[in-house]
């Protein structure tokens, strides 16, 4: 079903704008007040900032003399101070020197970690006047989301790679800015179509700046298996190998040292990489890698058409259980992050009670090696710990394992197929993608309420929203950024933004505005009917 913006949902946005001093809703109609004379305005940011204050007086001008200065003895802000000054470098051709000082001249723009109230561990507090930008978070999460604000404050020029001769000013106020959800996360299926380790960085880079702080990776599936595991050699460069594509298209697969560059990669955008193995369904490339993961030890064909349901890990068998336990410890041991996801979906293959037999034995061992479970929303039926995250995936908004779930005290991660599915076609003229969940169009992305969106899952059980993206028809990044772009904004607007910010006709503006941007990065958009580009 198609969701549309309700009378009810237009007047209670009304009443809420109103009632919330400076959101980028409503509180700023068409007035030139608080827009420098480039155009650009304290509000124009995604996601919606918690509480915007635009100065007209105090508009900040970037100098060839400005510095950057960074909280002295932190090295996070030392790094988001340099992450900040290549990026405006590149543009301004300005040297922008970081320095660790609490005095900075004239002027500078001040990252500075400390005590700063309202905003808790993941946001930041942003003031602009004449004399520069100072930042301030109680993390070097928040000074870095904090950055990424200040980009989209600069003139769209800035994302350009070469060195341009303009001002540079940023809009003057206050930003006060904090997450509705600690977990707003992107997927990539490697699986179906492998994504390069440059491919993957890109996506990173381009998910960070609209502040997604996860990237979940479906790293196997029955086409393909997409990771290194050392006690199970082949897997990797055979389930892995040529042709293990979509209709055999490619292949290949992050060797252990590609893995380890791209999480620290990742932990330099602040983003935490979450590795998916899908089990016990969704797992042909195993088994027709290895005959001995089959009941009959024969090795099914390798696979590269999309059907699904069709796979499942030989749940009687021992050496089943050793195969999972191997590749849980080392991926556990190859992971930083704190979580590990078994998928656990579609698993038509496998009876009820295999199903259940199989988890049992399976979902501890995620503890075992010191990592948080996460799954699919199928795993609510087996009553995993509380720790463990269902992912909804489904489309009707209802599941009573999942709701019974939160009502023990799970927490749920949202990605209702028809809303935050992004390799869902716009419409029926789109070339990439499926539509089995439905189309999805920029609105239909960006206009729901994860607090209600889910039966039974209220706002208090929710972990996050997670935008994911499978890759049956998606071969390159361009494909890629086609399908994300622009609904991933919308996806990470809604994880990041209160609910009172919320109004789509103030949303496309924004979004309209972030184009050039996009046309600087080289990134590939779906140019919607639904918005007015710039
Ligand atoms: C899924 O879309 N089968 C998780």
């Amino acid at each position: 079903m198609r969701k549309r913006l309700s009378l009810v949902g237009l007047l209670g946005a009304a009443v809420l704008g109103l009632s919330v001093l400076g959101t980028p809703a409503l509180a700023e109609p068409d007035t030139a007040a608080g827009q420098t004379a480039q155009g650009s305005r304290l509000t124009d940011v995604i996601p919606a900032p918690v509480e915007a204050k635009p100065n007209a007086n105090r508009d900040f001008r970037l100098s060839p003399g400005t510095v950057i200065r960074v909280q002295p003895g932190s090295q996070k802000a030392r790094q988001t101070g340099e992450y900040l000054a290549a990026l405006l470098r590149k543009s301004t051709g300005y040297r922008l020197p970081v320095v660790a000082s609490h005095y900075g001249g004239p002027s500078a723009i001040s990252l500075v970690i400390g005590r700063t109230d309202r905003v808790g561990d993941q946001g930041y507090q942003l003031d602009v006047n004449r004399s520069g930008v100072t930042i301030r978070a109680n993390t070097g999460d928040g000074l870095f989301s904090g950055v990424q604000t200040l980009r989209q404050l600069f003139p769209a020029d800035i994302e350009g790679g070469q060195q341009k001769w303009r001002k540079w000013t940023v809009a003057g106020g206050s930003i006060v800015d904090y997450p509705r959800f600690a977990y707003r996360s992107a997927m990539l299926d490697l699986a179906r179509h492998f994504h390069t380790l440059d491919e993957v960085k890109a996506y990173v880079d381009e998910i960070a700046q609209y502040k997604i702080n996860y990237l979940h990776l479906h790293l196997a599936d029955d086409q393909g298996w997409r990771i290194q595991i050392d006690s199970w050699p082949k897997l990797a460069p055979v389930g892995g190998g040529p042709g293990t594509g979509v209709d055999g298209v490619g292949g290949g697969y992050l060797s252990k040292a590609d893995y380890a560059e791209l999480n620290a990669y990742a932990a330099s955008r602040h983003v935490t990489i979450v590795p998916e193995i899908d089990m016990p369904g969704h797992t042909n490339a195993a088994q027709s890698t290895y005959a001995e993961l089959n009941c009959d030890g024969k090795a099914p064909p390798p696979r590269t058409d999309i059907e699904v349901g069709y796979s499942s890990l030989c749940i009687g068998s021992e050496i089943t259980y050793k195969f999972v336990e191997d590749v849980i410890r080392e991926l556990a041991a190859m992971t930083p992050g704190p979580y590990l996801h078994i998928g656990g979906d579609e698993a038509h293959a496998t009876t009820p009670e295999d199903y259940a037999k199989f988890e049992a034995r399976v979902i501890p061992m995620v503890a075992k090696y010191g990592k948080k479970l996460q799954g699919w929303h199928e795993i609510a039926k087996v009553n995993p710990p509380t720790t463990a995250v269902p992912q909804f995936w489904d489309t009707d908004g209802e599941d009573a394992a999942t709701a019974a779930a939160a009502a023990r005290g799970n927490k749920v991660l949202l990605s209702p197929a028809n809303k935050s599915y992004l390799d869902m076609k716009y419409d029926e003229n789109t070339k990439l993608g499926l539509k089995w969940a439905g189309y999805i169009e920029v609105k239909d992305a960006y206009e729901w309420n994860p607090a209600t969106a889910l039966k039974g899952v209220g706002e208090s059980s929710i972990l996050g929203v997670e935008a994911p993206l499978w890759s049956e028809t998606l071969r390159t990044l361009d494909d890629v950024e086609f399908m994300a772009f622009p609904r991933l904004t919308g996806i990470a607007e809604l994880g990041w933004s209160p609910q009172a910010t919320h109004n789509w006709e103030n949303y496309r503006d924004r979004l309209a505005k972030q184009a050039p941007r996009w046309v600087h990065q080289g990134i590939n958009f779906y140019r919607s009917p639904q918005v007015d580009w710039k």
